[in-house]
């Protein structure tokens, strides 16, 4: 949640940053700004509420020239969205200006100790006290820039990843991070600083991940500096990255969620290339292969997310218990965090997010490894902070998933999910080979399944007409249908704003069905799998009672077309591989209802996409 992107080099900054902020907004979006240090050496801040483009226009007639700045997207957390909220902030002197994304949590005991110093404070922000206290700090104990962040640091609890620049100093940017993600991109002639590496690809393919609690110092025309926040030196790592421009256009799609649901029988390929040999006989997951001797003797599984993540985790439950007969928990990682769970040592912990940054699941897994347990993190995001803070694990690979709306990492985490169960399966023979050769051989018939799916994408826009003034949806499945029915809902209600529930199937009877009536669509996961007849008396108790059932079922069925009002059709495929085809439609038919109802689909409100904050 939030973006920061700075600049130093040759160039101007101002174009850099700007790009730097649109490349980052879909990690927040309520208000911006820059703050730059001109050719006089002095320190221009301007925000603005609203989207980056609203920035553009404020800055039209501003003094926007200097060759190093720092620029920032909100999500706000202390403060509503406004333009005194909106970062960077100035210090009371204005003689510093900072960007922060995280949490200050003890920001009101430092704010109360600053007003007793005679400080002021424009806005509510728990950055601006930072600023504040970073100022104070150098001024009273006359230390320079980097001095005071570090001392200040030293007082501060909570998440931050930051960037400071001063006031007459035009050669200096001084970031830091801990909890939240920080990248300094390395240039011929240039420095670039961003929350993740896409702002900076288009200029370098030289990073380096700040760890915690480290800070850059980046100074012009010298070596990158890193040092931690007791001042000793850390050696750093220059990693190349292998993302291209591409990645992060929308390639003639007027969304990046529909290029991204588009994308997944590409996605797909990638996340099973190398993994599956070509002779359709083997599986190798070499984070699964490195610690072998833990999956075979793992007391228990755990697996950790928050939202889409956590519906894929759903699907991991049922494929490991199924092929690899170890109890699984699925548990989001804000409530794992927060109680006093029981972790075994020999439990292992599966730590699935897109993003790699979630917060929540962060701290879970900090929890799990302190009890001893072993991490393997499922990560779309290279170099992210999950992936560096678990013991093992396996990327997604489907490239920058840039829509808020996860569609194609989802996709591939139910992918590494069921490589990962064939593979422990396997090595523990609890899956008969004929069963895990015939699973194979279907896994490699999904991306042309897929294909076939998103024929049918006329179709679902059409059907989306019928149901875009819906006030509200059910959707239903059962079994492996079910995470898939709750991340239909998901999709929907994220992107149009109509209020969606997931259920179980027959939990219907338990409660939802007092809610069918003639205006309720329900959505219902109907394919060829064990449990069909009950989805079809299921269908028919909802047709009893007037509801509109829109079903998702095979293409040579006959008992769903015949009572379903309205049937989206897929191919058949083994039960447990249902949800990478069924998940399709749901995608497409949220995307064409939130088109039609005019949301702003890959930026909807209120959310952003990678939750850095608890
Ligand atoms: O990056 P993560 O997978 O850890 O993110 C978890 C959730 O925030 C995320 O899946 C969220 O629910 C999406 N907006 C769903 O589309």
């Amino acid at each position: 949640m939030c973006g920061i992107v700075g600049y130093i080099g040759t160039n101007e900054a101002y174009p850099v940053l700007i790009k730097g902020l649109h490349r980052l907004e879909y990690r927040g979006y309520d208000s911006a700004g820059v703050a730059i240090v001109g050719p006089d050496a002095g320190l221009n801040v301007f925000k603005a509420k609203g989207r980056v483009a609203d920035l553009e226009a404020f800055c039209k007639s501003k003094n926007i020239s200097g060759t190093i700045g720092i620029a920032h997207t909100r999500w706000a957390t202390h403060g509503e969205p406004s333009n005194i909220n909106a970062h960077p902030h100035y210090s009371q002197s204005e003689t510093l200006a900072l960007i922060h994304n995280g949490i200050i949590e003890n920001y009101a005991v430092l704010k109360k100790e600053l007003a007793l110093n005679g400080y002021t404070f424009q806005s509510s922000t728990d950055t601006e006290v930072l600023v504040q206290l970073i100022e104070y700090i150098k001024v009273s104990n006359k230390v320079d820039i980097c001095t005071a962040v570090q001392l200040a640091l030293e007082q501060v609890v909570g998440a931050y990843a930051i960037a400071v620049i001063e006031k007459g100093n035009p050669d200096l940017i001084i970031a830091a991070r801990k909890s939240s993600p920080l990248v300094v991109g390395i240039g011929d002639d240039a420095f670039f600083l961003a929350s993740d590496a896409t702002p900076i690809i288009e200029y370098t393919n030289q990073v380096v991940y700040l760890e915690d609690e480290e800070i850059a110092i980046i100074r012009r025309n010298k070596p990158l500096k890193v040092v931690s926040i007791g001042n000793v030196e850390k050696t750093h790592e220059i990693i190349r990255l292998e993302m291209n421009l591409s990645q992060l256009e929308k390639g003639g799609y007027p969304h990046f969620m529909l290029k991204e649901i588009f994308e997944q029988p590409r996605t797909l390929r990638d996340c099973m290339r190398g993994r599956i040999n070509v002779e359709l006989t083997n599986v190798v997951l070499s984070g699964i292969i490195d610690n072998k001797e833990k999956f075979l003797n793992a007391r228990r599984i755990l697996i950790l997310a928050c939202g889409t993540s956590w519906h894929a985790g759903l699907i991991g439950e049922y494929l490991l218990e199924e092929f690899c007969r170890i109890p699984v928990e699925v548990e989001y990682s804000s409530e794992f965090r927060y109680r006093n769970p029981i972790i075994y040592p020999d439990d292992i912990v599966i730590a699935i997010s897109q993003s790699g940054e979630t917060a929540d699941t962060l701290a879970a897994i900090e929890l799990a490894k302190e009890a001893g347990a072993f991490v393997y993190g499922i990560c779309n995001v290279v170099g992210s902070s999950i992936p560096r803070n678990t013991h093992s694990g396996s990327y997604t690979h489907v490239g920058p998933e840039i829509g808020v709306a996860s569609t194609k990492a989802f996709t591939a985490q139910a992918l590494v999910l069921t490589l990962m169960a064939l593979c422990i399966g396997r090595e523990k023979k609890t899956i008969s080979e004929e069963r895990f050769l015939k699973l194979l051989s279907e896994i490699n018939n999904i991306p042309d399944k897929i294909e076939l799916i998103l024929q049918s994408n006329d179709s679902i826009k059409t059907l989306s007409n019928i149901f875009t003034y819906a006030h509200n949806f059910i959707y239903l499945g059962r079994g492996y249908s079910y995470p898939v029915a709750m991340e239909g809902a998901l999709k929907l209600k994220e992107i149009s704003y109509i209020h969606a529930e997931g259920y179980p199937a027959a939990e219907m009877k338990h409660g939802p069905i007092a809610l069918i009536d003639n205006e309720m669509p329900v959505v219902v996961i109907a394919t060829n799998n064990g449990a069909y007849d009950k989805m079809i008396s299921n269908i028919q108790e909802i047709k009893a009672r007037n509801g509109r059932v829109v079903a998702i079922a095979n293409k040579d069925d006959t008992m769903v077309k015949a009572i379903a009002d309205y049937v989206i059709e897929i191919p058949e495929t083994e039960e447990c591989l249902d949800p990478l085809l069924s998940t399709i439609p749901l995608q497409l038919l949220s995307y064409h209802i939130a088109v039609n109802k005019q949301r702003d689909v890959d930026m909807p409100r209120n959310l952003a996409k990678s939750v850095t904050v608890e």
